[in-house]
């Protein structure tokens, strides 16, 4: 039985079957004798058709966590579980094989595409390589995958290189060629936010279309909370490598509790921070949050078992600055503070 075919019989059997789960994951790296802890504990699972948002700002450990999915870094401990496979100990070609059901899609999409090759032999490749499907049939389906991004009209946008299409057309390729193969899941590591702010609105709602028609689950990685409440089911809101909060999105949205998560809301762009900026008029839906970096405590006062938050916390308490508060609630939302 496919991966494919495996996976779907488990989702009509049983949906709470997750698609995939990480239990416990830490990434440290580590560099000539200076070590960065990139993701401590973490525990997510993503259900089958479901988007799980990926949320915080620039060094949380989003990118790490995407790459440990992906198999391109192994984590330090913890396991990661794609239907019958333990993805941290795939090897060569188990880990090809892998891949074919996990795609990523990339925050660059110049960087992405190889800028000799065409829209259509870049949609075809994969398809000819993973599908094994014959050049006539690799053909008609890439043409199907076009027309389902909107590369349109096809005969106009086939026979065209990466430089030549605009910073959205380049992406909805790159998201072709990520659905090409139907994978079951696609981790997308900020996928707009290199684009125009006008289009990315675009981007998204393509994004959203796929997962609900092309039947695949979706990680969406994201330091912008507002798209997160757009696109996503669940929430996993990471500050320095540790989840603050987590939960079902229109939980975490409506009541978000955690003190970094309501700092994230509260910095949702309002004209008057974002005066000097270009993004003030269409900033409101997709723009970029700015956090202000105010400290409350020297970061030195907190020891290493500490709340990560706790230097910027306006709530800081003398327990915060020891010991890490454990995920508190229930399965919907659950937060890692002691108020
Ligand atoms: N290969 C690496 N070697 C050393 N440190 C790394 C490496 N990759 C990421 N880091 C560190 O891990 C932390 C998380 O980085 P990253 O996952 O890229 O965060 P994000 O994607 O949320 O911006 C950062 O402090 C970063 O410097
Ligand atoms: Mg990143």
């Amino acid at each position: 039985m496919s991966m494919k075919q495996m996976n779907s019989k488990i989702s009509s059997q049983n949906t709470e079957k997750p698609i995939l789960e990480l239990k416990d994951i830490t990434k440290i790296f580590s560099n000539r004798g200076h070590s960065t802890t990139a993701a401590q504990n973490v525990n997510f699972r993503v259900d089958p058709g479901k988007v799980v948002a990926l949320v915080g700002e620039s060094g949380s450990g989003k990118s790490t966590l995407a790459k440990l999915i992906t198999g391109i870094e192994r984590p330090t401990s913890g396991s990661i579980n794609f239907g019958e496979w333990a993805v941290e100990s795939l090897r060569s070609r188990n880990l090809r094989e892998y891949r074919k059901h996990v795609q990523m899609i990339f925050q660059d999409p110049f960087a992405s595409l190889n800028p000799h090759n065409t829209v259509l032999y870049t949609i075809v490749r994969p398809l000819r390589k993973h599908l094994g499907l014959s050049k006539q049939d690799a053909r008609n389906r890439a043409i199907h995958i076009m027309e389902t991004v909107r590369l349109t009209p096809v005969e106009q946008f086939m026979d065209k290189k990466p430089h030549q299409m605009s910073g959205g057309q380049r992406q909805r390729l790159v998201i072709a060629r990520a659905i090409a193969c139907e994978p079951e899941l696609v981790v997308a590591d900020e996928p707009v936010s290199m684009l125009d702010v006008s289009i990315r609105a675009d981007v998204l709602y393509l994004i959203d279309e796929l997962r609900r028609t092309q039947n695949m689950s979706v990680i969406y990685i994201t330091h912008d909370m507002l798209s997160a409440r757009v696109l996503a089911d669940e929430v996993v809101v990471l500050y320095r490598g540790h989840v603050v909060e987590q939960g079902r999105s229109d939980e975490v949205i409506k009541h978000p509790t955690h003190p970094y998560t309501q700092l994230l809301f509260s910095s949702i762009p309002n004209p008057y921070r974002h005066k000097n900026k270009e993004s003030v008029d269409t900033g409101q839906k997709f723009a970029e949050f700015d956090v202000p970096i105010e400290m409350k405590v020297a970061q030195d006062m907190v020891s290493n078992s500490g709340c990560p938050f706790a230097s910027r916390c306006p709530f800081v308490m003398d327990k915060c600055l020891q010991t890490m508060p454990p995920l508190t609630g229930n399965q919907d939302h659950l937060t890692a503070c002691y108020r």
